[in-house]
């Protein structure tokens, strides 16, 4: 039997007493990885997911009739939204796309209306997530550690990227879905590419949800995205083999994604301050709530890398009170954010955007 969903409370999180020393370091971490890659490229780059594959508009549909526990937020009721998508990989250099790392997808639903969280830009609802359904450490700490070691490879050969991934975990959780063992994968200096649109993308840590708390996914639903899950991409010879495969793929592709929610129902099984622990989709189901979709268009058309990629700024800090990000990997969220687009801003000398119907 499903527990019912556990209400909101602000002290479902715990604060810990090292959490500013934590920003500092991580904010120290990025300014390595932002100086060297905006001096090898000559602009600056996100410090974390540089690298775009694809730009997407497209409507984000919040369904009508949707249960009490769920009509929540955003979510309350039935309504149609801009959306903006961009599709990347994590680290903070610009790779060639043979080396297989976790993918990432943002997304930006404009013209939202609601309280919204001191600071959060705009007037959009962001979600950003991944191919994998936890993150890699349990804790901002732990995880600053780890960015320690990513910075120092930043400008590095490329193998020594893909075995710091195996390192930090993430290349296993990709690799399950493919059949091919971490090792397989060093020794062989790459591995089987999915294509980032069949794939499903979690937000890994928990966000609240009006009077209760979730995590969310986005999961293809359309035949024409079903068809592209585990569909592999020929990327030898190609570093922007995945950016060249998405944009033929794009021209002719209407596709529909469903957003999911899941409720946590239980604070020991669904924890708020492990990013670590995976919620158990049979204690804690998912429900769909909405439906992303985007119509056959240019998915790296050049005024399209200058509104979103370039210029838009994705955060999960701009969002509604009702769906603060929680749990301390979120907590370091807000400062390194902040700090990644700022640096991009000073260096570049772009305005950022924040709306999703900016991109139109
Ligand atoms: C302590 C944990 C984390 C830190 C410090 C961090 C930091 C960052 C930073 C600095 C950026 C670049 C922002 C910019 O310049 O605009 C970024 C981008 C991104 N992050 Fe995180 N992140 C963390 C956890 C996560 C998690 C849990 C997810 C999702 C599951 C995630 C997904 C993404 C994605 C998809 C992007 C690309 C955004 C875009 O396309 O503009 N990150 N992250």
């Amino acid at each position: 039997m499903i527990a019912p969903p556990l209400r909101y409370r602000p002290d479902l999180e715990q604060p810990q007493p090292d959490e500013a020393e934590t920003d500092a370091s991580l904010e120290k971490s990025f300014d390595h990885i932002l100086e060297t890659t905006a001096a090898d490229y000559g602009r600056a780059v996100r410090a974390v997911h540089a690298k775009a594959h694809g730009l997407f508009e497209g409507t984000f549909t919040v369904h009508a009739g949707l249960p009490g526990e769920l009509a929540q937020g955003l979510f309350a009721s039935a309504g149609c939204y801009p959306a903006a998508l961009r599709v990347s990989t994590n680290p903070g250099d610009i790779l060639d796309d043979n080396v297989v790392l976790p993918r990432g997808i943002a997304l930006k639903v404009g013209q939202v209306s609601g309280d919204r969280l001191p600071g959060a830009e705009g007037d959009s609802q962001d979600f950003l997530m991944v191919n994998v359904p936890v993150f890699a450490v349990p804790t901002p700490d732990k995880f600053a550690g780890k960015l320690k070691l990513l910075a120092a490879t930043t400008d590095r050969a490329e193998g020594a990227k893909v075995a710091l991934s195996t390192v930090l975990g993430f290349i296993n959780s990709a690799l399950g879905k493919v059949g091919l063992e971490s090792g397989a994968l060093a020794g062989m200096g790459g591995s089987p590419q999915v294509h980032p649109l069949g794939e499903t993308y979690f937000s890994t840590v928990p966000f609240r949800y009006g009077d209760h708390v979730a995590k969310f996914r986005l999961r293809p639903l359309s035949a024409s995205l079903t068809a592209l899950t585990g569909q592999i991409i020929d990327t030898s010879g190609r570093p922007d083999g995945l950016r060249e495969t998405i944009r033929k793929d794009a021209a002719g592709l209407t596709g529909e994604w469903a957003f999911e929610v899941q409720l946590g129902r239980d604070p020991d099984r669904q924890p708020i301050e492990d990013a670590s622990v995976e919620w158990q989709e049979d204690e804690a189901p998912f429900v769909q709530v909405a439906t992303l979709q985007v119509a056959p268009q240019d998915s790296w058309a050049e005024d399209k890398v200058r509104r979103i990629d370039d210029a838009m700024h994705f955060s999960p800090w701009n969002a509604l009170v009702a769906h603060r990000p929680l749990g301390g990997i979120n907590r370091a969220r807000r400062r390194a954010y902040r700090h990644s687009s700022d640096f991009r801003v000073a260096v570049n000398g772009c305005l950022l955007s924040h709306d999703a119907d900016a991109a139109s």
